[in-house]
């Protein structure tokens, strides 16, 4: 509504007249004004600085402050004190190597499961066990493990189930590990599994192996794509997550024989939907319900929560997909579309329903279907056009040589889910550096359409994300690690 003052002010000039100039003048500056910012908020402009690895730490502020909450870091992060061997470190196309492993066991496993889900009814002989477990994650939490409890650092993992740790007496082999070795000799809350027990038969689920036995002693095992495995005793034990939270009797892998790619971490804890999985475990106090913010590489307050706790109310939800296998396996969800720098791709919604998607927490790289991907690339070259391209990183296709910048403008990327929840990546869920020279678009194509997609941890960095398990939603808010 016009203003009395302008009514006044309109009675002395031609109308036509002024309403030209007035149109000519707002027109062109809104125009430049609206460009602006449109282009301000379809892009992230950062200092290089920040898009490089750090090497230091810098140590979050505070703790995580909620109840139930763990710290998470990252395993190969400057803040993870079990990293400070320099040589340790593995680079970038080492990770990706590792990455591509999981990836195809994770897709390795889904298809032998839709697949058996198919042919169970016809009873057909089944051909060999997929690799069950998962390769490396990178995300890791302490946990206190018997009584007295000892602490024990643990990658967790949404893409698997069982949780165990490496286990005195070693009686084959047990890979070099920070913490000391657990020992259910000094622990008097330790107790085997019996081979005749209900708990015993549940493992064929969650690893994927049948269980075997040992005078009456049930033993588990779990293999992973790159011949990685740990095999051991099945036991019970009490499980400290916090100060306040303990779980007696908790189902866990004593792993006598453990060789792979597991760094120096005790094990694995397993978040996956099975039975024997902590969030299935522990639902009786935390209702299937967890969330976690992983951090960026240089440090804040990574956490993995239990229970609806602190949830921040800007959390938006979007339901689990049906895995077409029907099975306990992994994190469905639904991607709908993706936008660059604002403007949405034009991706038919059946390329994302043919192969599904999950969402992990120990792959790194998000990988979409061919497609999608293609469409991604195509969109994100045309608005980097401007900056010099360098060589591919083993899977990464799309880098960029930013030595020499001080600033660097990259389109931002948003995902949208089922539910109306957009997710606008942070930056650091769009490059990821090797160096300045070589800083890659962090994304990569499925090889086949029917593959499924994984919605990996460098896009979930940063993010509150929770897993509604029981409710049947996941959710994310920025901000997670502040
Ligand atoms: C668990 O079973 C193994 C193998 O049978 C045995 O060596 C070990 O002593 C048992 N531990 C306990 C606490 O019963």
């Amino acid at each position: 509504m016009a203003t009395p003052t302008s009514i006044t002010f309109f009675k002395f000039i031609p109308s036509t007249y002024l309403i030209l100039i007035l149109l000519s003048a707002s027109w062109k500056k809104g125009y430049a004004l609206e460009r602006k910012l449109a282009s301000e908020n379809n892009y992230h402009t950062v200092h290089l600085s920040s898009i490089l690895p750090s090497s230091f730490c810098n140590p979050p502020v505070k703790g995580p402050s909620r109840k139930s909450s763990l710290k998470v870091l990252h395993r190969h992060g400057p803040c993870h004190q079990l990293n400070q061997e320099e040589f340790n470190k593995p680079t970038l196309s080492q990770i990706l190597s590792e990455d591509q492993i999981r990836v195809n066991t994770i897709q390795g496993r889904h298809a032998f499961s839709a697949a058996t889900n198919k042919i169970r009814d016809s009873k057909a002989n089944l051909p060999a066990k997929p690799g069950t477990s998962l390769g490396t994650a990178n995300y890791i939490v302490t946990v206190g493990l018997g009584t007295p409890k000892n602490d024990y650092n643990l990658v967790f993992d949404t893409g698997s189930d069982l949780t165990w740790t490496q286990c005195q007496p070693c009686t084959r082999f047990c890979y070099k590990q920070q913490d000391p070795i657990y020992d259910p000799t000094k622990s008097s809350s330790y107790t085997n599994i019996s081979c005749s027990s209900a708990q015993c038969s549940a493992l064929t689920s969650a690893t994927g192996n049948s269980p075997g036995c040992s005078i009456s002693t049930c033993i588990y095992g779990i293999q992973y794509g790159d011949q990685s495995f740990s095999v051991g005793f099945f036991a019970k034990e009490r499980l400290t997550l916090t100060q306040t939270d303990a779980f007696d009797g908790f189902l866990f892998g004593c792993g006598q024989n453990n060789q792979g790619l597991f760094g120096n971490i005790a094990g694995l804890l397993g978040l996956g939907r099975d039975p024997l999985s902590i969030v299935s475990q522990t639902a009786q106090k935390y209702g299937k319900y967890f969330s976690y913010c992983l951090p960026s590489k240089s440090g804040s307050n990574g956490h993995l929560t239990f229970g609806k706790g602190a949830v921040p109310n800007s959390v938006k939800f979007t339901p689990f997909a049906r895995s077409s296998s029907q099975s306990n396996l992994f994190y469905f969800i639904d991607i709908q579309g993706i936008s660059v720098g604002g403007r949405q791709l034009s991706i038919s919604a059946s390329v994302f329903q043919t192969g599904g998607s999950i969402i992990d927490s120990g792959t790194v790289i998000t990988r979409l279907p061919p497609a999608a991907y293609s469409a991604l690339r195509t969109a994100f070259r045309q608005q980097m056009a401007r900056y010099k391209t360098a060589p591919a990183v083993s899977i990464l296709d799309t880098c960029y040589d930013f030595s020499g910048q001080t600033t660097v403008s990259v389109p931002k990327i948003s995902f949208f889910f089922s539910g109306n929840v957009m997710v606008d990546l942070d930056l650091k869920g769009i490059l990821v550096a090797a160096k300045a020279s070589q800083v890659c678009l962090a994304f990569a194509g499925n090889s086949a359409a029917t593959d499924v997609g994984i919605f990996g941890n460098i896009q979930q960095q940063t993010f509150e994300v929770v897993f509604d398990v029981a409710g049947g939603m996941l959710g994310f808010a920025p901000g997670g690690c502040s």
